[in-house]
């Protein structure tokens, strides 16, 4: 797909990954991006459209859906982090809000645009994904629970949306530096290196990205003996 000339719409686009994914867009020489953010008077970035959009509320998703008909890649990035133990008394309320953001939010805005891609001759939908779509650590198994949920989510959208000719990308990355793990001491991608790849992913035709070392040892872990999702000592 031709980045040159594609009018984007990037969830999340005020801050962290998000930001990052607008600006690779417009170095890549989109023609325009919707900066969707639930503020967007917290879109910084100039030369992109800014537009009010929290993907838990269906009214923003279909207002979105009604006014930029003209989209030509979606990027579902919004998403957000719990911590909280499995079993606890806060269980029920992270889990619920995770999933609204990070399945449901997906869901709605996938549901939403895939009409428009389709009119407008396919196009592209990223989904962002996690390394912990697939394993799990300590304090993050809900989170982990529903980006496993959008993982699932986005291999039958991929699957339901080939007919229409869009390009349906799944992004796995370990940490990002981002606000979501600034508590967090560890090796971390810059969200430029894992937007720069995302786009060429798109110019490629590519449907999965593995953005650093730690997603492709766990994705080639699923198959190992034990697997990588039973081994003791894994994340
Ligand atoms: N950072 C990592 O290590 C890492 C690793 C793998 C995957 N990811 C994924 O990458 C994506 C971006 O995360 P990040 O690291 O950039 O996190 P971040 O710095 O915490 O930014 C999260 C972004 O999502 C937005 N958001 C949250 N809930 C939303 C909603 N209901 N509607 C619309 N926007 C919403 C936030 O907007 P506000 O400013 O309004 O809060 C913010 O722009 C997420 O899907 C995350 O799960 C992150």
């Amino acid at each position: 797909m031709n980045i040159k000339g594609s009018v984007a719409l990037v969830t999340g686009a005020n801050r962290g990954l998000g930001r990052a994914y607008v600006q690779a867009l417009l170095d890549a020489g989109a023609k325009k991006v919707y900066a969707a953010a639930r503020n967007p008077a917290t879109v910084d970035l100039p030369r992109v459209q800014p537009i009010k959009l929290d993907v838990t509320n269906p009214d923003d998703v279909a207002a979105a859906a009604k006014a930029h008909t003209d989209v030509t890649i979606v990027i579902n990035n919004a998403g957000i982090m719990r911590s909280a133990p499995v079993v606890s008394g806060r269980v029920d309320q992270a889990a619920r809000a995770e999933m609204e953001t990070n399945f449901y939010g997906v869901l709605a805005m996938s549901s939403a645009f895939a009409p428009i891609l389709k009119a407008n001759g396919g196009g592209a939908l990223v989904n962002m994904l996690s390394v912990l779509s697939w394993v799990t650590l300590p304090g993050v198994a809900l989170y982990s629970a529903s980006k496993a949920a959008a993982w699932s989510l986005t291999n039958a959208l991929r699957k339901e949306l080939r007919q229409q000719g869009t390009l349906v990308v799944a992004v796995h990355a370990g940490y990002i530096d981002t606000d979501m793990v600034s508590a967090v001491q560890a090796q971390k991608t810059q969200p430029s290196a894992v937007a720069q790849q995302v786009v060429q992913a798109i110019a490629n035709g590519e449907e999965e990205v593995l953005a650093d070392a730690i997603s492709r040892q766990v994705k080639a872990g699923l198959s190992a003996e034990p697997s990588v999702y039973l081994a003791r000592n894994a994340a």
